[in-house]
């Protein structure tokens, strides 16, 4: 079989709907809105950091396990995940010295300088007598405007993405998509005293807030919508007296379900408080996953089963009730597929929620981009070789071309994240739209495969022992790997 390798930034096949990032709530206005304004220049690199880290970057497990210290990854995933509430009340001034230096409020004036905008990077908003106010702002950032309204208005600070500007940030959340295997993002509050941001609202993301300066009070509800799938504001009147009535200090972390209804201000007597927020798990529910896999699925099984594609009852869209028989006859359709899947007869293919990931998802933290070009010896088929960036790095299935009525050939695409932009992530510009930003990868024969789920596997090979025919075709796949940064020999 012929192989197929390209080494291009292709767009989208089979895309799902293109959606902006809302990540965390509230949703952020229309990115468009900030078009014609210049991107704040590229990353600075701001060194190593001069607060030693509690945090264990070792691997993306120990990093959460670090993160959620002392409870327990078996302990958190069993009685809080999805579940309920987490409070860790720290006490631990170490701590609390580090979550400073993830981001506080003199950071603002160096982030000014390097050119934020509203809407696009700060919204200030303020919640009075229950009512979210914004206070509507345009164009570049002035650092002394900032802190007057932030004095005198008594307005929160909105920070969006901060991990677009602080490396430190950057190396938790890529560590932390590497470890749900789902996007995450992040928003900065930062709230004067005796001031409330937001009013009693739930949403739709799994959220961990990182107390970094000062305290804030929080009140957290029973939800009225268990894992909610949709950002909403509840009326005071509606959610009852609060399941938890908790201040959180610097160093402090609070946990929480989606759906879960929340409010929180920044107590009498605190100069002010400053907490991150990162959430994730927007839009990956077993739900979500149904709508990517089963569109295709079902078009497969019509290619091969007539009855799929035998004619509708006359006028069954039109008529007042449908003729007796109709509900019977889908379920056993629905039954069929079931059946057919089980049996192994028909594969289901996630394509879109997998592209979306992986083109839209933090870039490996590097201190160097050196890291991503192709080094070291060129591998030769008697050669011990593993992947780089393994968690960086999917494999999809999907057809070669426009779907038709013929059987048409499936090929396989080896996705990277290698090259996503991290000035971008979640600020809503889609990969979609942006094809520069597209993810990249590389196209085989399905025949190719096995090989590469051989290799995704993370274990070291022998480039003669890969799933493959012939010679040659093990050595195409481990050079096109080598020449895409993905490869090395060991
Ligand atoms: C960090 O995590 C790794 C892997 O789990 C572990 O071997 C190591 O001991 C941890 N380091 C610290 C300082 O806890
Ligand atoms: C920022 O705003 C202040 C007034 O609040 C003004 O005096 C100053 O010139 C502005 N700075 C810049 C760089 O625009």
């Amino acid at each position: 079989m012929v192989v197929h390798v390209a080494c291009v930034a292709f767009c989208w096949v089979n895309a799902c709907t293109a959606k902006k990032r809302t990540l965390p709530m509230p949703k952020k206005g229309n990115p468009a809105a900030a078009e014609g304004e210049e991107v704040p220049s590229k990353q600075r690199k701001t060194g190593p950091s001069a607060v030693p880290t509690p945090l264990n970057f070792t691997s993306p497990s120990s990093l959460f396990q670090s993160l959620i210290a002392p409870l327990g990854l078996q302990e958190f995933f069993q009685e809080y995940w999805e579940k309920k509430p987490l409070f860790l009340q720290r006490s631990d001034p170490g701590l609390a010295t580090y979550y400073q230096s993830l981001f506080q409020l003199s950071d603002l004036k160096a982030l000014c300088g390097q050119g934020i905008v509203y809407d696009r990077d700060v919204v200030l908003c303020r919640c009075v007598n229950g009512k979210k106010n914004v206070l509507s702002k345009q164009g570049r950032v002035n650092y002394s405007q900032l802190k007057k309204d932030f004095e005198q208005k008594k307005v929160t600070l909105q920070f969006h993405q901060p991990q677009r500007f602080k490396d430190e940030l950057w190396q938790i959340q890529e560590k932390l998509e590497c470890f749900f295997g789902a996007l995450v993002g992040s928003n900065v509050y930062i709230t004067p005293q005796e001031s409330q941001g937001l009013p009693a609202h739930y949403d739709d993301v799994e959220v961990f807030i990182l107390q970094l300066e000062g305290e804030k009070h929080w009140r957290l509800y029973e939800p009225t919508v268990p894992l909610a799938q949709e950002y909403s504001l509840e009326p005071e009147e509606r959610i009852g007296s609060p399941t938890h009535d908790i201040t959180l200090k610097a160093g402090d972390l609070l946990y929480f379900p989606r759906g879960t209804i929340h409010q929180a201000d920044t107590p009498v007597g605190v100069d002010h408080s400053t907490h991150l927020t990162i959430s994730t798990y927007q839009k990956m529910s077993w739900g979500d996953f149904l709508l990517d896999v089963f569109p295709s699925f079902l078009f497969d099984s019509m290619r091969s089963d007539i009855t799929l594609r035998a004619g509708l009852p006359r006028k069954l869209l039109t008529v007042a009730s449908p003729p007796p028989g109709t509900t019977k006859q889908l379920c056993s359709f629905m039954r069929d597929l079931a059946d057919k899947m089980e049996r192994g007869q028909l594969e289901p293919h996630s394509v879109g929620m997998k592209r979306d990931f992986v083109s839209n998802r933090l870039p490996p933290y590097v201190q160097d981009d050196l890291a991503f070009t192709p080094a070291g010896k060129m591998p030769a088929l008697e050669d011990l070789v593993s992947m780089k960036f393994v968690d960086h790095i999917l494999v999809t299935v999907e057809p070669s071309e426009e779907i038709t009525d013929e059987a048409v050939e499936l090929v396989v695409f080896l996705l990277h994240s290698l090259a996503n932009s991290r000035e971008d992530h979640m600020m809503g510009n889609d990969a979609e739209e942006e094809q520069k930003h597209g993810s990249r990868g590389l196209r085989f024969a399905l025949s190719h495969l096995p090989a590469l789920r051989q290799l995704q596997s993370g274990e070291r090979h022998l480039v003669a022992n890969l799933q493959l025919d012939q010679d040659a075709d093990k050595l195409n796949l481990a050079l096109s790997l080598w020449s895409e940064g993905l490869l090395m020999v060991c």
